[in-house]
């Protein structure tokens, strides 16, 4: 444990904040552009300048898609949560561990963490929460359900005032972009997911996409988020899309339907049903219009009826684009004393 210091005093009578990558793979190095070219544009809205002040990488000398100074970049973590110049820690790993681990780490140092990390959160969220509750650091992860799309921060704010009884959406974009052109090109399974490979939209391991266990992840931390109630990604319904054929979807097709991978929660007497599963959906409703690899999300709400978000739902820049809004959403409560 290293001792902490009272950011949220402190911050008043600062004008930058540190902040530490873990990772600069996809997202690490998306994030760090954004930082890098809007850095004035962020400093005129938030009234203070972010700063990267280290890169946690496994291999100093990897050949890299973005170029930081070498300086930034290190192998030992503990050059992190020792450092006092890092107000915010943003886990760009992927895997359980270390990153659950280094999550926990960053929160005892007095770091406040920002993750993009499904698979960590929803897996270790409750030990993820008392970590929070026992640092009294702040742990946000917009960019890790749905990319881009602000949907966490619309549920925490926006519809604050709603009880949310319904999610469904399409909550990953490799197996919506392989059933859209299987639907469009009549291509089979096996020869679009070769191609989604082939164009980085699928990776070499496809299985935690197509077998829906990245949905599954996403749609606990809806849960979370929505109704307030943890449920285990492994005690949520599953099935993916790898049986689907062509002859599924053209009789979909027939009914005037699309198939997709949807996942759907709903909060009623009886407690959550949670479930991902491929389903027919009318061609021309919201969930039938999401095409390619954007993602899709319906919130259906008590006051404010149902509440629609579409956008990317992966990328370098779109997911650095969440990983910066939560960094901000710190920064500003960080200067106001909050
Ligand atoms: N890709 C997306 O569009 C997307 C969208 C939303 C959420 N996410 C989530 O974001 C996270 C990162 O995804 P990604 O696509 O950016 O992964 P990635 O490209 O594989 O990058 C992972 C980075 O973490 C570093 N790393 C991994 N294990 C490490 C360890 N034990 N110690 C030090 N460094 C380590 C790697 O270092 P080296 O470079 O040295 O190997 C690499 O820089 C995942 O949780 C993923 O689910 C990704």
């Amino acid at each position: 444990m290293y001792p902490r210091m009272n950011l949220w005093t402190d911050m008043k009578n600062r004008d930058e904040i540190g902040i530490a990558l873990l990772g600069f793979g996809n997202v690490g190095s998306g994030t760090y552009e954004v930082i890098e070219e809007n850095f004035t544009s962020i400093k005129e809205k938030v009234g203070v300048k972010i700063y990267v002040k280290k890169i946690l990488v496994r291999d100093l000398n990897a050949g890299r898609r973005v170029k930081a100074p070498a300086e930034l970049l290190t192998c030992n973590p503990e050059d992190i949560f020792k450092d006092p110049s890092v107000d915010i820690v943003a886990e760009l790993l992927g895997g359980l561990e270390p990153a659950t681990e280094y999550m926990i780490r960053a929160l005892d140092s007095g770091k406040h963490v920002v993750s993009a990390n499904k698979a960590a959160l929803a897996a270790n969220l409750p030990q993820l929460l008392d970590a929070v509750e026992r640092s009294g650091r702040v742990l946000r992860y917009e960019a890790a359900v749905c990319g881009a799309i602000p949907v966490m921060d619309v549920i925490d704010r926006a519809l604050a005032a709603n009880k949310i009884s319904g999610i469904s959406g399409i909550v990953n974009g490799t197996t919506n972009y392989i059933l859209t052109r299987m639907g469009e090109e009549a291509a089979d399974y096996a020869s679009v997911l070769a191609d989604a490979q082939r164009l980085g939209f699928a990776e070499a391991d496809p299985s935690g996409d197509v077998e829906g266990f990245d949905a599954a992840n996403k749609l606990s931390l809806l849960i979370w988020q929505a109704f307030g109630k943890y449920i285990h990604p492994d005690k949520i319904a599953r099935k993916g899309i790898t049986e689907l054929g062509l002859a599924d979807i053209d009789a979909a097709a027939l009914r005037g339907n699309k198939i997709k991978l949807i996942a759907q929660a709903d909060d009623g007497p009886e407690g959550v049903e949670a479930s991902v599963a491929p389903r027919e959906v009318p061609a021309d409703s919201f969930l039938g219009r999401c095409a390619g690899e954007y993602n899709a999300v319906q919130l259906d709400c008590d006051m404010a009826g149902p509440i629609f978000l579409m956008g990317k739902g992966a990328g370098p820049r779109p997911t650095g684009s969440a990983v910066v809004g939560d960094i901000i959403s710190i920064a500003r409560d960080m200067r106001s004393g909050v």
